[in-house]
C-alpha cells in the first residue's frame, strides 16, 4: 500500500480534509475534557464520572482508546454492550464523543495466535505483548484484525448521536516507530521498487558505489538492520520515509471505514509535535483536525517556550484546519526519570498558551487516575484524592471559565515569521558520520525560535516548499537537506521581496542526502553573497569572537564555517581563533528582498543583533519590557482582536496595554498597565475598527 492508493489519502474521502467548518465542529466553544477509560472502573463509578464531568464544564470525552481486549475478548467474539451504554450516559449529560479506535493495543490472544505481528529490532529480537504498541504496522494479520475491529466498531456504535469527532489509533509509532521484520523487509522493497522504478536509480541514490554496496536485486535489500558501521544514509533515510508512508496508509485505511459510516464526523489522530519518526506535514493534510499531546516538563526553566514553540509547529502542520491538545498533564506526569508536579496555576496557563495559540479545544490524559497498570501514578483530572485534591479544584475551575471564553474559538493566529522545517532534513542531518554529531535539528530550531519567543514574535512553521509570501522573514535553522524545488521557492521569496535569515549546515545535500557539490548551500548558494568554502564544528564549549561592524562584540559557539564574501557585505567577523577575520554574518540583497547568512551559532545577544535587523522580528516592546516568562500572543478575526498575555513565573509581573479592551476572563475593562499574577492570564479584547 502506499499513500495514494484507494484506501489511503486520495481514495478514500467521502469528505476531505479541512471541508469541516470550525463552527460547526466545535459549536462556538473551547472543546475541554480528556481520555475517559470506563473499563478502568465498575459500572457505579461511571455515574459519579458523568456528574463530575459535568461539573468541570467537560463538553468531550476520548473514549475507547485501549479497549480492544474487552470489545473483543477473544478472536471474532464481540463485547459491545458496555460501550454503549457508556456513550448513553455521556450523549444523555450533553457531553460529546471523541470516540477512538483501539488498534494502538492488540489484545494477548492476537499476538499468541499471531506473534508474526509482533514487531523486530534491528538486532532482529521480536517486542512481546504485556504493554501496548506491540504490533508490525505492515504485517498482514495485524492489518486484516485491526480493519476489522475498526469495522465492528462502526456496525455496533458508530450510529451513536453522542459521537462528534473519531480518534484513529493513539500516538502513531510513539514506542515502536520502526520495524524490521521479514514483512516490513517485503514491504520496504515494494515501496523502493515503485519509488525508483530501477535497481540502477536505486543504486544511484543511495550511492551504492561506495564500501561495495551494489545492489544486483530488489531482493537483496533489506531495511536497515543491525550492521558492523554506518548504514547506508540513502537507505537509512528511505526507511524513513518508508515508515512513516506506512503508518499513515494504515491511518488512512481506518479512516476510511470511519468515513464511510459517518461522512460528517471528523476525524483525528493525536500527533505529538516535534515527533521524528513521522512526517507530520503529510500526516495532517489527511486530518479533519490536527490534534496533538504535549506533556511539559515542569522541572524545565525552559518549557513554556518549548511549549510554545510545540504549539507553533502543530498549528502550522495544516494552516486550514483546526487544531486541539488531545492530551496534556493536570500535574505530573510518571514517565520521566522524576516527575514533578506543576505549580498551582501552570496548568491554566498553559491551557490557555495552547488557546492562544490557535487551539480550539485543551484536553487531558486522564480523567481519572488508575487505580492499577503502568499509569497509575500519573496525574489525571480526577485524582486518587478525588474532589479533595486541588488539582481537581484547578481542573474543574477551567472548565467552568472556558466558558467565558468560547468567542476565541476559530479565530486565527497571525504570524509575522515563518521558521522552514523539513523531516526529511531531520532525519538525514541527524543520521551518523557527520562533522557535528551532536547537531540536532530540534537544537537548531530552538536556537532561532527562542529570541523571537522572548520577544512576541508568533511564528509558523512552514515546508520549505510552501509559499512564503505573507511572511516578514523566514528563517531558516540549518536545513540540512534540500532540494532544487525546495530551494527555487526560498529563491523565489527573496527575490520578490522578503528576508531570509539562513543558519551554517543548510542546503548541504540533496533529496537522496547525496552532497550539492561546489561551495555549499546548493540550490539556495546563489542567495548567500558570500561562498561557504568549508563547514566545520568548534571544539565543545569554545566560543570565538563576533565583532560587528560597530564594534560591539558579541559570541558564537558550536560551529563556524569558513566563508569568503563575494558581493555581499559582512555585518560581523570572527574576531578570535585560528580563524580570525573571517566573515560571520553577512547581507546580500537578491531582487526586492535580502538575505543574512550566518555562519556560527550566535549567542543570544548577537541573533538579537540580527534580529533587529529586520522589521517582521521586531517584537512587542511591552513584552520585552514586562521581563522574561511573560509570553503575548494575537488571536483575531475581521472584526475582533484578542491579545492573550500569560505569565509563567511565579511573581507578578506588569503588562503595559496599547489600548483599553475588556479582559475575558474577569468580565472587566482594562487600560493602561495589567498585572498578572503568578502564571496568570488575561486575554483582552478589542473591536478592530476597520
Ligand atoms: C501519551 C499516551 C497516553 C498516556 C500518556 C501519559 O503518550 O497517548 O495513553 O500514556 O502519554 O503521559
Amino acid at each position: 500500500m502506499t499513500a495514494n492508493d484507494a484506501t489511503g489519502p486520495s481514495g478514500s474521502g467521502t469528505a476531505g480534509p479541512g471541508s469541516y467548518q470550525r463552527a460547526s465542529l466545535f459549536s462556538q466553544r473551547i472543546r475541554y475534557g480528556g481520555d475517559y477509560n470506563p473499563e478502568q472502573w465498575p459500572a457505579e463509578v461511571w455515574r459519579d464520572d458523568v456528574r463530575l464531568m459535568s461539573e468541570a464544564g467537560v463538553n468531550l470525552a476520548t473514549v475507547g482508546v485501549f479497549s480492544w481486549a474487552l470489545l473483543e475478548p477473544e478472536e471474532g467474539r464481540y463485547s459491545f454492550g458496555w460501550l454503549r451504554e457508556v456513550l448513553d450516559l455521556l450523549g444523555a449529560a450533553g457531553i460529546g464523543v471523541d470516540l477512538s479506535t483501539p488498534t494502538a493495543s492488540p489484545p494477548p490472544w492476537l499476538a499468541t495466535r499471531y506473534p508474526e505481528t509482533l514487531p523486530v529490532d534491528a538486532r532482529g529480537a521480536r517486542y512481546h505483548h504485556g504493554s501496548r504498541q506491540h504490533f508490525c504496522v505492515h504485517s498482514p494479520a495485524y492489518l486484516r484484525l485491526a480493519l476489522r475491529i475498526v469495522e465492528k466498531l462502526v456496525e455496533e456504535v458508530g450510529d451513536h448521536e453522542a459521537i462528534e469527532m473519531w480518534h484513529v489509533h493513539n500516538e502513531y509509532a510513539c514506542h515502536v516507530p520502526y520495524c524490521y521484520c521479514d514483512e516490513s523487509a517485503r514491504a520496504f522493497r515494494s515501496w523502493l521498487e515503485k519509488r525508483y522504478g530501477s535497481l540502477d536509480a536505486l543504486n544511484d541514490a543511495w550511492g551504492t558505489a561506495f564500501w561495495s554496496q551494489r545492489y544486483a536485486s530488489f531482493a537483496e535489500v533489506i531495511p536497515p538492520r543491525m550492521t558492523p558501521t554506518f548504514v547506508n544514509p540513502g537507505q537509512e533515510l528511505d526507511f524513513h520515509r518508508f515508515t512513516s508512508d506506512a503508518f499513515l496508509d494504515e491511518m488512512c485505511a481506518e479512516r476510511a471505514i470511519l468515513r464511510a459510516a459517518r461522512p460528517g464526523v471528523p476525524v483525528t489522530t493525536n500527533l505529538m509535535g516535534a515527533f521524528k519518526p513521522l512526517d507530520y506535514f503529510a500526516w495532517a493534510r489527511e486530518l479533519d483536525v490536527v490534534s496533538t499531546d504535549n506533556y511539559q516538563d515542569p522541572g524545565d526553566p525552559e518549557a513554556p517556550m518549548r511549549s510554545a514553540l510545540h504549539y507553533d509547529l502543530v498549528r502550522s502542520l495544516d494552516k486550514s484546519a483546526p487544531w486541539m491538545v488531545m492530551e496534556q498533564s493536570s500535574s505530573r506526569v510518571n514517565w520521566r526519570p522524576h516527575n514533578v508536579a506543576k505549580p498551582p496555576g501552570a496548568m491554566r496557563a498553559y491551557s490557555y498558551q495552547a488557546i492562544a495559540r490557535g487551539a480550539d479545544g485543551v484536553l487531558f490524559f486522564q480523567w481519572r487516575a488508575s487505580r492499577a497498570g503502568a499509569e497509575k501514578f500519573h496525574s489525571a483530572m480526577v485524582s486518587h484524592a478525588g474532589e479533595a485534591s486541588p488539582v481537581w479544584h484547578e481542573v474543574a475551575g477551567l472548565g467552568r471559565e472556558l466558558a467565558r471564553v468560547g468567542p476565541l474559538h476559530g479565530t486565527t493566529v497571525e504570524a509575522s515569521a515563518a521558521l522552514l522545517v523539513s523531516w526529511p532534513s531531520w532525519w538525514a542531518m541527524e543520521a551518523p558520520g557527520k562533522p557535528a554529531n551532536d547537531l540536532q535539528m530540534v537544537d537548531q530550531v530552538e536556537w532561532m525560535y527562542r529570541p523571537l519567543y522572548g520577544r512576541g514574535v508568533t511564528v509558523d512553521a512552514c515546508r520549505p516548499d510552501e509559499p512564503l509570501g505573507t511572511y516578514g522573514a523566514v528563517l531558516v535553522p540549518s536545513l540540512y537537506l534540500l532540494g532544487e524545488e525546495e530551494g527555487a521557492n526560498i529563491v523565489g521569496y527573496v527575490e520578490a521581496g522578503g528576508t531570509a535569515i539562513v543558519s551554517f549546515w543548510s542546503g548541504i545535500v540533496d533529496e537522496h542526502d547525496r552532497v550539492h557539490l561546489g561551495t555549499y548551500g546548493g540550490p539556495i548558494r546563489s542567495l548567500y553573497g558570500c561562498d561557504v568554502l568549508e563547514v566545520a564544528p568548534l571544539p565543545p564549549g569554545e566560543t570565538v569572537r563576533i565583532e560587528w561592524t560597530d564594534g560591539t562584540q558579541t559570541e558564537g559557539t558550536f560551529w563556524l564555517d569558513l566563508v569568503s564574501a563575494t558581493d555581499g557585505e559582512v555585518l560581523a567577523s570572527v574576531a578570535s581563533g585560528p580563524w580570525a577575520g573571517r566573515p560571520a554574518v553577512v547581507e546580500a540583497r537578491r531582487g526586492k528582498g535580502r538575505v543574512l547568512y550566518v555562519a556560527t551559532r550566535l549567542d543570544d545577544a548577537g541573533l538579537a543583533r540580527l534580529y533587529d535587523l529586520v522589521p517582521a522580528l521586531a517584537g512587542e516592546p511591552a513584552v520585552t519590557a514586562a521581563g522574561p516568562g511573560v509570553e503575548r500572543v494575537v488571536r483575531s478575526s475581521p472584526e475582533v482582536s484578542y491579545e492573550i498575555l500569560l505569565n509563567h513565573t511565579g511573581d507578578a509581573r506588569t503588562v503595559q496595554l496599547a489600548s483599553p479592551g475588556v479582559e475575558l476572563t474577569t468580565d472587566r475593562t482594562v487600560e493602561g498597565s495589567l498585572v498578572l499574577g503568578s502564571r496568570g492570564v488575561a486575554v483582552v479584547r478589542r473591536e478592530r475598527r476597520p
